[in-house]
C-alpha cells in the first residue's frame, strides 16, 4: 500500500496533501529507502551518475528589500555591505573558468546600483570571453524589459525563488511592499521571454504547513522551471525571525526526492543551506535525487558579508579549495563531476 503512493506519484506527478503528509511523517525507513532509491533511479534515468557544477559569484549584498527572514535584508543594520566590480566579477569567473566551471551563477540583493545598461555590460563581456559558459542571474524581481534585456544581451537562465505559493504565507515572510502575486508574474514573464527557469521554496519556514507546501508542488507544475532549489530555512540572528527554528535535514531530504519523482528531468541543486545544517548534508542530498552543487567563487575577503542565515558554509575557502571539496564529497557518494553548461535536459535556448 505504501510503495502505492510512490509508484502513483511517479505515474502522475502528482500528490495530494494526504500522501505529502504521509511521506513527511512516517517513520516506517523501509519506505523512507524506496523512497530515496526511487528518486535516485529517475536522476539516473536522465543524468545518469552526473553531476552539474555552477559557479556562484554573491555580487552584491545591498538589497532594498526586508524579508523577514533573510540577513541581507535592508532593515539589518549590522549586515555589512558590499559590491563587486565589473572587474571583480570578471577574475571571479576567470579563477572558474580555470577551475573547469561553465555555468556562472550571478547572485545578489535586490541592488538598483546594478542598472540594466551596466548589467548587461557585464553580461556582455562575460559572455565575450567565455561563449562556451551559460550566464544564471538571481537578481530578484525586475521589470519585464530589463528581464528582456539582459537575455538579449546573452543571459541564458533566471533563478527567482517563489518562496512560498500561498499568498497568505507569503505576506507572513515579507513586508507589505512585496507580493506573491508580483513574483510569480516575474516568473512566468521569464518563461515566456525564453529564460531557463529556477523556483523553489524554503523547507520550514515559519508558518509553513503540509498546505502550503501542496500549493508549493502545484504551483511549480504549473510554472514547469527547468530549475528547482529548496534547502531548509535557517535561523539569522538579526532578523525578525531570530526565535524561529530552522527546518530540518529529514524533511529537506523528503522533499527533494518528491520532487524528483515529480520533475523527473528537473535540475535540483544540493544546496548550500543543506550543507550547513548537516555536515554531510549536500552528500545526502545527492542521494536523495538533487543533480547540481554551486561551489562558491566570490572573492573570500567577501564571502562572510554575504550572510543570509547563521554559519554559512564555505565562507573561508578559495574557490579551488571550494571546488576540490565538493568533487571529493560527490565522488564519496558515487557520483561524479561533469564540466559543461549542464542545460536542462532538452532544452534549446532561443533568441529572437
Ligand atoms: N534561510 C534559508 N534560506 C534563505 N534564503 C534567504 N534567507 C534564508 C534563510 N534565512 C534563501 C531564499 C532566497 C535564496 C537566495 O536564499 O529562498 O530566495
Ligand atoms: Fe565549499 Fe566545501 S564546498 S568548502
Amino acid at each position: 500500500m505504501n510503495r502505492d503512493i510512490l509508484s502513483k506519484i511517479e505515474q502522475e506527478q502528482m500528490i495530494s496533501r494526504e500522501e505529502l503528509e504521509e511521506l513527511l511523517m512516517t517513520t516506517d525507513q523501509e519506505l523512507i529507502e524506496e523512497l530515496y532509491r526511487r528518486a535516485r533511479a529517475t536522476a539516473g534515468k536522465y543524468y545518469g551518475k552526473e553531476i552539474y557544477l555552477r559557479g556562484l559569484i554573491e555580487f552584491t549584498n545591498y538589497c532594498k528589500n526586508n524579508c523577514y527572514y533573510c540577513g541581507i535584508r535592508c532593515g539589518n543594520a549590522k549586515a555589512v555591505r558590499y559590491r563587486l566590480t565589473e572587474e571583480e566579477i570578471l577574475s571571479c569567473c576567470d579563477n572558474g573558468y580555470r577551475l573547469g566551471l561553465r555555468t556562472f551563477v550571478m547572485q545578489g540583493g535586490e541592488d538598483a546600483y546594478y542598472t540594466d545598461e551596466c548589467m548587461c555590460g557585464i553580461i556582455k563581456n562575460i559572455k565575450d570571453r567565455y561563449p562556451d559558459c551559460a550566464i544564471t542571474l538571481s537578481l530578484g524581481e525586475r521589470s519585464e524589459s530589463s528581464f528582456k534585456k539582459m537575455f538579449d544581451a546573452g543571459a541564458d537562465r533566471y533563478l527567482l525563488r517563489h518562496e512560498t505559493a500561498d499568498y497568505a504565507h507569503y505576506s507572513r515572510l515579507h513586508p507589505s511592499e512585496m507580493s506573491a502575486e508580483n513574483r510569480q508574474k516575474c516568473l512566468f514573464g521569464l518563461k515566456k521571454i525564453g529564460y531557463q527557469v529556477g523556483s523553489g521554496f524554503m523547507v520550514g519556514s515559519p508558518y509553513q504547513t503540509s498546505e502550503h507546501l501542496v500549493l508549493d508542488l502545484r504551483f511549480l507544475q504549473r510554472l514547469k522551471p527547468e530549475m528547482i532549489g529548496i534547502g531548509p530555512y535557517i535561523t539569522h540572528k538579526d532578523t525578525p525571525f531570530s526565535h524561529y527554528p530552522s527546518g530540518t535535514l529529514k524533511k529537506t531530504l523528503r522533499l527533494i526526492a518528491i520532487l524528483r519523482l515529480m520533475f523527473p528531468t528537473a535540475l535540483i541543486p544540493s544546496t548550500t543551506a543543506l550543507g550547513t545544517i548537516n555536515p554531510r548534508g549536500r552528500e545526502l542530498g545527492l542521494c536523495a535525487g538533487a543533480n547540481v552543487v554551486m561551489p562558491n567563487l566570490s572573492p573570500v575577503s567577501k564571502r562572510k558579508l554575504y550572510d543570509l542565515y547563521d554559519n554559512k558554509i564555505c565562507t573561508g575557502e578559495e574557490a579551488a579549495e571550494c571546488c576540490e571539496c565538493l568533487k571529493r564529497r560527490i565522488e564519496s557518494v558515487g557520483y561524479k563531476v561533469v564540466c559543461g553548461r549542464g542545460d536542462a535536459a532538452g532544452f534549446k535556448t532561443v533568441r529572437m
